[in-house]
């Protein structure tokens, strides 16, 4: 026979890792190997020569098996023993861990938090379920009001809702500090609402509630309050407007707007009409007016001595814009590569 039987055993111990071995164990055993080579030939021998050369080629499989087997044993233990020798270097670097980092709309909330701070504001905090009358009644909207289908929400049990809006707030804190006016307060938290989510919308979405009481408390103090904000988060050229509008507890009540910081409020840019603000040159941020009297007099102050105003914001908006964010879903997602970019 052709094959020598010696020169394939010693080729097996001479492999010097498994992966040459694997590749060994291929070139003699597999389909197209040696062995099996051998036994297609069998059918082409005289008969009287087949039983012995089928004999024989089966007893050389079970040789090379077996050495290969053994060979595997010997390369394996001296791969492990190796790898538990290698000294163990402890000034060696360790994988770092990832710390994380503030997420844009926190970023934005320190931001406005530390402003309204450096002003005299102290934040406050209000529950996430909300009773009806800290966040409607209270608030001069009574149960048949159509300002309630607006803020179109879910209750739960009881008389108690997530909240729509922080505006609750106000009247807990004005309820727990009548006594101790002024009162110069932002609240920043989560609302919930029963809203179909597009790009700028969202069932649940950041607030953050501004509320002035005091003696002499003027719609200038509120227009100035809003502009200092409004250019400490979006830049010192940042206008201020505001428009009329309706909610039933601020009377006058108003829209404010801010300049836009992509076109400057000119509503164009090289290329053509400005796309963030669609030409208007202006950006809708959120609701304010002057506290209505009868919401004082709900948790007992006196409106003939004291005036206050109120404002409400979303964060998330105030982000989109400053960092250029076009679906405000985009922050609540558990999408890193975004997120990351902060
Ligand atoms: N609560 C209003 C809203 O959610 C905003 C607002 C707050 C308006 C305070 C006036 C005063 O849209």
């Amino acid at each position: 026979m052709a094959i020598k039987e010696s020169e394939l055993i010693a080729r097996i111990k001479a492999t010097v890792d498994e992966s040459a071995l694997a590749d060994l164990r291929v070139e003699l055993l597999g389909r197209k190997g040696l062995v099996t080579e051998q036994l297609k030939q069998i059918g082409s021998l005289p008969p009287q020569q087949r039983a012995t050369a089928g004999a024989e080629a089966n007893r050389l499989r079970q040789a090379l098996e077996g050495a290969l087997s053994d060979r595997q044993t010997e390369l394996q233990r001296a791969r492990v023993s190796a790898e538990l020798s290698r000294p163990l270097d402890l000034t060696a670097p360790g994988a770092r861990p990832s710390f994380g980092h503030r997420h844009p709309v926190s970023l934005v909330l320190d931001e406005l938090i530390d402003l309204y701070w450096q002003m005299g504001y102290q934040v406050a905090e209000g529950p996430e379920v909300e009773t009806e009358w800290h966040n409607f009644e209270a608030l001069n909207i009574p149960s048949d009001h159509p300002a309630r289908d607006m803020q179109d929400t879910f209750y739960l049990e009881e008389a108690h809702l997530p909240r729509t809006h922080t505006s609750g707030v106000q009247i807990r804190h004005m309820e727990a500090n009548k006594d101790k006016l002024p009162i110069r307060i932002i609240s920043p938290g989560k609302v919930y609402r029963n809203e179909d989510e597009d790009a700028r919308h969202s069932w649940s979405f950041y607030q953050i509630e501004g509320l002035v009481v005091d003696e002499g408390v003027s719609v200038a103090d509120l227009k100035g309050t809003l502009q200092a904000m409004m250019r400490g988060v979006l830049g010192d050229k940042t206008k201020v407007r505001l428009r009329s509008n309706y909610f039933p507890y601020t009377e006058p009540s108003v829209e404010m707007d801010a300049s836009c910081i992509v076109c400057a409020g000119t509503g164009q840019i090289a290329s053509g009409t400005c796309h963030l603000c669609g030409g208007t040159g202006w950006l809708e941020l959120g609701g304010a007016g002057m506290v209505h009297p009868q919401v004082l007099r709900n948790v007992g102050i006196d409106p003939e001595v004291y005036s206050g105003f109120a404002f409400g914001f979303g964060p998330e908006r105030i982000a989109a814009i400053k960092y250029g964010v076009d679906d405000v879903r985009e922050f609540w997602r558990p999408n890193f590569k975004f997120l990351e970019q902060f």
